[in-house]
């Protein structure tokens, strides 16, 4: 019999994925470019073995897999995937359908189904790393709904389930969607992350906790309101003692952050779409700023050094983080609303949240919370949802309080901060762009609106310098 589903590319995340198909009972090909690592992989797959087809050729992939063909292409986002999808293009008939799912940029998604690709094409995120690959990512689709429907059953299969059951798996609109959300996703990653950094940062440099004491702390916040994948591994990584010293092992790890990019993509993109994303922003300068560790030492030696004890109570650093969180979500999900009016994809907020939920990097508890508020009216920003705001009118004051008094101890807390900022913006009702649009028309007779509806665009300062 022939394969359900092929699968080209078994590095981490591609060999994961290829078992989890062949678990959840898919006869699955697989080809690797490098023909010795395709054998290793189905030599290495113990019971599955027995529904997996190794094969050394893209001709004898494609001959393996049953018409119409599905094939799932898990290779570095970028020219490798043009490669790839011009190599197949002699051997695949038109109804074939390649599924992209790594990290491409949407925008190349969007490019390559417009391209005319001589058979059908899927651009497909997904989230959960190589232990959510292999035993249950989240997936987020994006392509014509006919596409998705031929391989739904399998995706579903090999999802994470939410708490309720659901598999954390969809389609969220056309073309580039899926990889849109992805990217987003990836986003608020970078900012839950940059801000469980930050308030790291308060409790070892600002109370002096060693990373065992933070390392309690973290495991406590995971029982409650900021239950989450990406708490509970901070709790897990804190905890770590370093094989060769034996001190923690975070103590002993370069403090400058990699990227691949997709965080810097969100904050880009977010420029073209005019939607505010302060808290995502300020997580990617971060890692940009911890890159620049020389720079960072010049700067310690002539200022002096920045950060300063600062007595907070771990219950106030805790609300902070959750007013925190609330808002960069909140602002993530703006965003994708701007995104879906502006490319005209109808996305499902709601049902984004729900995927959200389990698998992906960023699943948390709050999500439930935040696909019920974003269900009630998804036109709503999420701060503005009774769920949210009453959460918001109670922890704001502890965000308010560590922003203030950890940058009074000159800690740098850019993720914190934007977000502080941009809520105290959202509730300006008389704000200060009035004095930007007189500048404005000083100097290039741009015109305003006057706040009493008369029509007199100008100001009385023609010819004044
Ligand atoms: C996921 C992650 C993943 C991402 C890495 C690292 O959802 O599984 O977002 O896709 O590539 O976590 O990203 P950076 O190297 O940019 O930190």
């Amino acid at each position: 019999a022939q394969a359900r589903i092929g699968l080209i590319g078994l590095g981490t995340m591609g060999a994961a994925l290829a078992l989890n198909i062949a678990e959840k009972g898919f006869p699955i090909a697989v080809w690797n470019r490098t023909t010795a690592v395709t054998r290793a992989f189905a030599a290495g797959a113990g019971a599955l073995a027995e529904r997996i087809v190794p094969t050394e050729t893209l001709a004898d992939l494609v001959a393996a897999i049953a018409p119409p063909r599905a094939i799932i292409l898990m290779v570095p986002a970028g020219q490798a995937v043009d490669d790839q999808l011009a190599a197949l293009a002699p051997l695949l008939d038109a109804d074939d359908l390649v599924i992209d799912a790594g990290n491409a940029d949407f925008h190349d998604t969007s490019r390559r189904n417009a391209a005319g690709l001589p058979f059908r094409f899927l651009g497909m995120g997904v989230s959960g790393g190589e232990e959510g690959a292999r035993h249950g990512p989240a997936i987020m689709g994006g392509g014509d709904v006919a596409d998705w429907a031929r391989v739904a059953d399998v995706m579903t299969a090999i999802a994470a389930r939410a708490e309720d059951g659901t598999p954390c798996a969809a389609r969220m609109g056309d073309a580039g969607a899926g990889h849109f959300v992805k990217m987003v996703h990836n986003g608020i990653e970078y900012a839950d992350m940059q801000m469980i950094a930050e308030v790291y940062g308060l409790l070892r440099d600002g109370m002096g906790l060693d990373a065992a004491a933070i390392s309690r702390t973290f495991a406590a916040w995971n029982e409650g309101a900021l239950k989450s994948y990406l708490i509970e591994i901070s709790a897990i990584v804190t905890a770590a003692a370093d094989p060769h010293t034996g001190r923690p092992m975070v103590d002993m790890i370069l403090d400058r952050a990699g990227q691949k990019g997709t965080g810097r993509w969100t904050a880009i993109e977010a420029q073209h779409l005019s939607a505010p994303i302060p808290v995502i922003e300020a997580a990617v300068m971060a890692r940009n700023v911890s890159a620049r560790l020389d720079e960072r030492l010049a700067g310690q030696a002539l200022f002096g050094p920045a950060p300063q004890p600062c007595a907070l109570a771990p219950d106030t650093l805790e609300l902070a983080l959750i007013a925190g969180k609330i808002l960069c979500y909140a602002q993530g999900f703006a965003m994708i609303r701007a995104a879906s009016e502006r490319f005209g994809w109808t996305l499902d907020l709601p049902e984004i949240a729900r995927v959200w939920r389990a698998g992906c990097i960023i699943r948390s508890a709050m999500l439930n919370d935040m696909a019920a508020a974003l269900a009630a009216d998804p036109s709503r920003n999420l701060i503005m949802a009774p769920f949210f705001a009453d959460l918001i009118e109670t922890a704001m004051p502890a965000l308010r309080q560590v922003v203030s008094q950890g940058a009074a101890a000159g800690h740098a807390l850019p993720a914190l901060a934007s977000g502080l900022m941009w809520f105290d913006g959202m509730r300006t009702g008389r704000g200060t762009a009035n004095l930007i649009q007189a500048q404005r028309d000083f100097f290039g007779a741009h015109g305003f609106q006057r706040i009493d509806g008369l029509d007199d665009p100008h100001g009385p300062w023609a010819g004044t310098v």
